[in-house]
Protein backbone atom coordinates (compact mmCIF):
# COMPACT_ATOMS: atom_id res chain seq x y z
CA UNK A 1 0.00 0.00 0.00
CA UNK A 2 1.54 3.57 -0.84
CA UNK A 3 1.06 6.01 1.86
CA UNK A 4 1.22 9.97 1.33
CA UNK A 5 1.67 12.19 3.98
CA UNK A 6 1.02 15.89 4.53
CA UNK A 7 2.36 17.70 7.31
CA UNK A 8 2.01 20.78 8.60
CA UNK A 9 3.32 23.52 11.45
CA UNK A 10 1.72 21.21 14.12
CA UNK A 11 3.77 18.06 13.89
CA UNK A 12 6.54 20.20 15.22
CA UNK A 13 4.46 22.53 17.72
CA UNK A 14 5.60 19.88 20.67
CA UNK A 15 9.07 20.04 19.40
CA UNK A 16 8.73 23.98 20.13
CA UNK A 17 8.18 25.58 17.21
CA UNK A 18 5.13 28.04 16.57
CA UNK A 19 2.47 27.56 14.06
CA UNK A 20 1.29 29.98 12.14
CA UNK A 21 -2.32 30.20 12.77
CA UNK A 22 -4.48 30.47 15.95
CA UNK A 23 -3.92 33.69 18.62
CA UNK A 24 -0.72 32.61 19.26
CA UNK A 25 0.33 31.78 15.95
CA UNK A 26 3.74 33.78 13.67
CA UNK A 27 1.10 35.28 11.56
CA UNK A 28 -1.11 37.00 14.69
CA UNK A 29 2.23 38.42 15.38
CA UNK A 30 4.25 39.09 12.73
CA UNK A 31 3.18 40.71 9.11
CA UNK A 32 2.60 38.21 6.38
CA UNK A 33 3.03 40.75 3.71
CA UNK A 34 6.34 41.81 4.88
CA UNK A 35 8.34 38.73 5.62
CA UNK A 36 6.81 36.61 3.62
CA UNK A 37 6.12 37.74 0.39
CA UNK A 38 8.90 38.24 -2.63
CA UNK A 39 7.77 42.37 -2.56
CA UNK A 40 8.46 42.33 1.24
CA UNK A 41 11.90 40.51 0.44
CA UNK A 42 12.29 43.50 -2.57
CA UNK A 43 11.51 46.50 -0.01
CA UNK A 44 13.57 45.37 3.27
CA UNK A 45 15.98 42.53 2.71
CA UNK A 46 17.33 42.83 5.97
CA UNK A 47 14.18 42.60 7.77
CA UNK A 48 13.11 39.03 6.19
CA UNK A 49 16.71 37.63 6.87
CA UNK A 50 16.57 38.72 10.50
CA UNK A 51 13.74 36.90 10.68
CA UNK A 52 14.39 34.28 9.07
CA UNK A 53 17.69 34.02 10.91
CA UNK A 54 15.65 33.84 14.37
CA UNK A 55 13.70 30.88 12.81
CA UNK A 56 16.85 28.91 11.78
CA UNK A 57 18.01 29.21 15.15
CA UNK A 58 14.85 27.88 16.24
CA UNK A 59 15.10 24.78 14.19
CA UNK A 60 18.60 24.09 15.10
CA UNK A 61 17.58 24.30 18.73
CA UNK A 62 14.63 21.81 18.21
CA UNK A 63 14.36 18.22 18.14
CA UNK A 64 12.64 15.96 16.45
CA UNK A 65 9.31 14.80 18.83
CA UNK A 66 7.81 11.15 18.99
CA UNK A 67 5.67 12.40 16.22
CA UNK A 68 8.64 12.67 13.60
CA UNK A 69 9.88 9.41 15.14
CA UNK A 70 7.15 7.70 14.49
CA UNK A 71 6.50 8.53 10.79
CA UNK A 72 9.94 7.07 10.75
CA UNK A 73 9.65 3.97 12.05
CA UNK A 74 6.32 3.73 9.55
CA UNK A 75 8.60 4.24 6.86
CA UNK A 76 10.87 2.12 7.54
CA UNK A 77 8.50 -0.50 8.99
CA UNK A 78 5.71 -0.33 6.42
CA UNK A 79 5.77 -3.12 3.82
CA UNK A 80 5.18 -0.60 0.77
CA UNK A 81 6.33 2.92 0.56
CA UNK A 82 6.08 6.11 2.39
CA UNK A 83 6.17 9.47 1.29
CA UNK A 84 5.99 12.32 3.61
CA UNK A 85 5.20 16.05 1.29
CA UNK A 86 5.38 18.66 4.45
CA UNK A 87 4.91 22.16 4.20
CA UNK A 88 7.66 22.56 6.96
CA UNK A 89 10.35 24.32 6.27
CA UNK A 90 12.54 22.81 9.00
CA UNK A 91 14.58 19.56 8.92
CA UNK A 92 12.69 17.25 11.85
CA UNK A 93 11.90 14.79 9.67
CA UNK A 94 14.75 14.18 8.60
CA UNK A 95 16.39 14.37 11.77
CA UNK A 96 14.00 11.54 13.20
CA UNK A 97 14.97 9.34 10.41
CA UNK A 98 12.73 9.81 7.45
CA UNK A 99 14.09 9.74 4.13
CA UNK A 100 11.48 10.06 1.28
CA UNK A 101 10.75 13.95 2.56
CA UNK A 102 9.19 16.75 -0.16
CA UNK A 103 10.10 19.87 1.40
CA UNK A 104 7.04 21.61 -0.85
CA UNK A 105 7.55 25.19 0.79
CA UNK A 106 11.59 24.75 0.73
CA UNK A 107 14.13 24.58 3.45
CA UNK A 108 15.10 27.23 6.29
CA UNK A 109 18.43 25.30 6.02
CA UNK A 110 18.85 26.05 2.37
CA UNK A 111 20.12 29.20 0.83
CA UNK A 112 18.92 30.40 -2.82
CA UNK A 113 20.52 32.63 -5.51
CA UNK A 114 17.73 34.58 -6.66
CA UNK A 115 20.12 35.05 -9.44
CA UNK A 116 21.26 31.87 -11.17
CA UNK A 117 18.87 30.28 -8.84
CA UNK A 118 21.93 27.82 -7.11
CA UNK A 119 21.36 26.35 -4.10
CA UNK A 120 23.85 25.67 -1.21
CA UNK A 121 23.57 25.00 3.11
CA UNK A 122 22.46 27.93 4.52
CA UNK A 123 24.93 29.38 7.07
CA UNK A 124 22.79 30.21 10.45
CA UNK A 125 22.74 33.99 9.55
CA UNK A 126 22.54 35.37 6.00
CA UNK A 127 22.91 38.85 5.25
CA UNK A 128 21.50 40.14 1.57
CA UNK A 129 24.76 41.52 0.64
CA UNK A 130 26.33 37.60 0.78
CA UNK A 131 27.64 36.44 -2.30
CA UNK A 132 26.35 33.38 -4.30
CA UNK A 133 29.18 31.05 -4.09
CA UNK A 134 28.65 30.17 -8.22
CA UNK A 135 27.96 33.48 -9.35
CA UNK A 136 29.24 35.90 -6.80
CA UNK A 137 25.72 37.82 -7.42
CA UNK A 138 24.86 39.88 -3.72
CA UNK A 139 21.31 38.16 -4.34
CA UNK A 140 20.91 35.29 -1.41
CA UNK A 141 17.92 34.48 -0.01
CA UNK A 142 16.40 31.66 2.40
CA UNK A 143 15.57 28.99 0.25
CA UNK A 144 11.39 29.05 1.06
CA UNK A 145 8.04 29.55 -1.11
CA UNK A 146 6.62 32.53 -0.05
CA UNK A 147 3.02 33.89 -0.79
CA UNK A 148 2.76 34.84 -4.21
CA UNK A 149 5.09 32.01 -5.30
CA UNK A 150 4.63 28.42 -6.78
CA UNK A 151 5.24 25.49 -4.62
CA UNK A 152 8.21 23.48 -4.88
CA UNK A 153 7.75 19.51 -7.03
CA UNK A 154 3.91 20.09 -7.81
CA UNK A 155 4.33 17.88 -10.45
CA UNK A 156 5.64 15.01 -8.64
CA UNK A 157 3.41 14.97 -5.61
CA UNK A 158 0.49 15.11 -7.82
CA UNK A 159 1.70 12.07 -9.31
CA UNK A 160 1.87 10.86 -6.03
CA UNK A 161 -1.49 11.87 -4.66
CA UNK A 162 -3.23 9.54 -8.07
CA UNK A 163 -0.93 7.01 -6.82
CA UNK A 164 -1.56 6.56 -2.89
CA UNK A 165 -4.29 4.14 -1.53
CA UNK A 166 -4.02 6.27 1.92
CA UNK A 167 -3.68 9.60 2.20
CA UNK A 168 -3.04 11.40 5.95
CA UNK A 169 -2.85 15.21 6.12
CA UNK A 170 -1.27 15.84 10.32
CA UNK A 171 -0.97 19.36 11.80
CA UNK A 172 -2.01 21.92 9.38
CA UNK A 173 -5.40 23.73 9.49
CA UNK A 174 -5.97 23.31 5.69
CA UNK A 175 -5.85 27.61 4.90
CA UNK A 176 -3.64 27.47 2.52
CA UNK A 177 -3.48 25.85 -0.73
CA UNK A 178 -2.58 24.04 -2.52
CA UNK A 179 -1.77 21.82 0.56
CA UNK A 180 -5.43 22.25 1.91
CA UNK A 181 -6.53 20.56 -1.63
CA UNK A 182 -4.48 17.18 -1.36
CA UNK A 183 -7.40 15.71 0.47
CA UNK A 184 -9.93 15.96 -2.71
CA UNK A 185 -6.91 14.89 -4.96
CA UNK A 186 -6.10 11.92 -3.11
CA UNK A 187 -9.79 11.26 -2.66
CA UNK A 188 -11.15 11.19 -6.23
CA UNK A 189 -8.30 9.03 -7.06
CA UNK A 190 -9.63 6.46 -4.18
CA UNK A 191 -7.54 7.04 -1.47
CA UNK A 192 -8.74 6.62 1.97
CA UNK A 193 -7.89 9.73 3.65
CA UNK A 194 -7.48 10.33 7.90
CA UNK A 195 -7.10 13.61 9.39
CA UNK A 196 -4.59 14.10 12.44
CA UNK A 197 -5.20 17.54 14.02
CA UNK A 198 -5.05 18.99 17.43
CA UNK A 199 -8.92 20.26 16.35
CA UNK A 200 -11.36 20.26 13.77
CA UNK A 201 -9.96 22.13 11.17
CA UNK A 202 -12.03 23.63 8.09
CA UNK A 203 -11.74 20.57 5.90
CA UNK A 204 -12.55 17.83 8.06
CA UNK A 205 -15.21 17.02 6.42
CA UNK A 206 -12.79 16.09 3.60
CA UNK A 207 -11.58 13.38 5.49
CA UNK A 208 -12.89 9.66 6.04
CA UNK A 209 -11.49 9.10 9.58
CA UNK A 210 -10.46 11.69 11.98
CA UNK A 211 -7.75 11.51 15.33
CA UNK A 212 -8.29 14.28 17.03
CA UNK A 213 -5.89 15.25 19.48
CA UNK A 214 -2.06 16.33 20.09
CA UNK A 215 0.53 14.84 17.39
CA UNK A 216 2.71 13.48 20.02
CA UNK A 217 0.13 11.36 21.33
CA UNK A 218 -1.52 10.22 17.75
CA UNK A 219 0.81 10.21 15.49
CA UNK A 220 2.42 7.17 17.24
CA UNK A 221 -0.87 5.43 18.23
CA UNK A 222 -1.95 6.03 14.62
CA UNK A 223 1.44 4.28 13.36
CA UNK A 224 0.78 1.63 15.68
CA UNK A 225 -2.54 0.39 14.38
CA UNK A 226 -1.34 1.18 10.79
CA UNK A 227 1.93 -1.36 11.60
CA UNK A 228 -0.44 -3.84 13.09
CA UNK A 229 -2.25 -4.67 10.25
CA UNK A 230 0.27 -6.19 8.33
N1 LIG B 1 -0.78 18.38 17.29
C1 LIG B 1 -1.55 18.48 16.18
N2 LIG B 1 -1.94 19.65 15.65
C2 LIG B 1 -1.52 20.77 16.26
C3 LIG B 1 -0.71 20.75 17.42
C4 LIG B 1 -0.35 19.48 17.94
N3 LIG B 1 0.40 19.38 19.04
N4 LIG B 1 -0.47 22.03 17.80
C5 LIG B 1 -1.09 22.81 16.93
N5 LIG B 1 -1.73 22.08 16.01
C6 LIG B 1 -2.52 22.53 14.87
C7 LIG B 1 -3.09 23.91 15.06
O1 LIG B 1 -4.37 23.83 15.68
C8 LIG B 1 -3.17 24.44 13.63
O2 LIG B 1 -4.47 24.33 13.08
O3 LIG B 1 -1.67 22.62 13.75
C9 LIG B 1 -2.23 23.54 12.83
C10 LIG B 1 -1.13 24.28 12.15
O4 LIG B 1 -1.74 25.13 11.21
P1 LIG B 1 -0.97 26.39 10.62
O5 LIG B 1 -0.35 27.18 11.71
O6 LIG B 1 -1.90 27.09 9.71
O7 LIG B 1 0.25 25.69 9.82
P2 LIG B 1 0.22 25.01 8.40
O8 LIG B 1 -1.09 24.40 8.09
O9 LIG B 1 1.44 24.18 8.32
O10 LIG B 1 0.42 26.29 7.48
C11 LIG B 1 0.56 26.14 6.10
O11 LIG B 1 1.05 28.45 5.82
O12 LIG B 1 2.13 30.41 6.52
C12 LIG B 1 2.16 29.33 5.67
O13 LIG B 1 4.08 28.57 4.60
C13 LIG B 1 3.41 28.52 5.84
O14 LIG B 1 3.73 26.15 5.51
C14 LIG B 1 2.91 27.13 6.13
C15 LIG B 1 1.51 27.15 5.55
Amino acid sequence: MRIVILTGAGISAESGLGTFRGPDGTWSRYNIDDLATPQGFARNPVLVHRFYNARRAQVLAAAPNPAHVALARLEAEHAGSVLIVTQNIDDLHERAGSRNVIHMHGELLRALCAECGHRWDAPPEMAPDDACPTCGAPATRPDVVWFGEIPYHMDAIADHLQDCALFAAIGTSGQVYPAAGFVVEAAMAGAQTVEVHLTATDISGAFDTHHVGPATQDVPAWVDGLLAQR
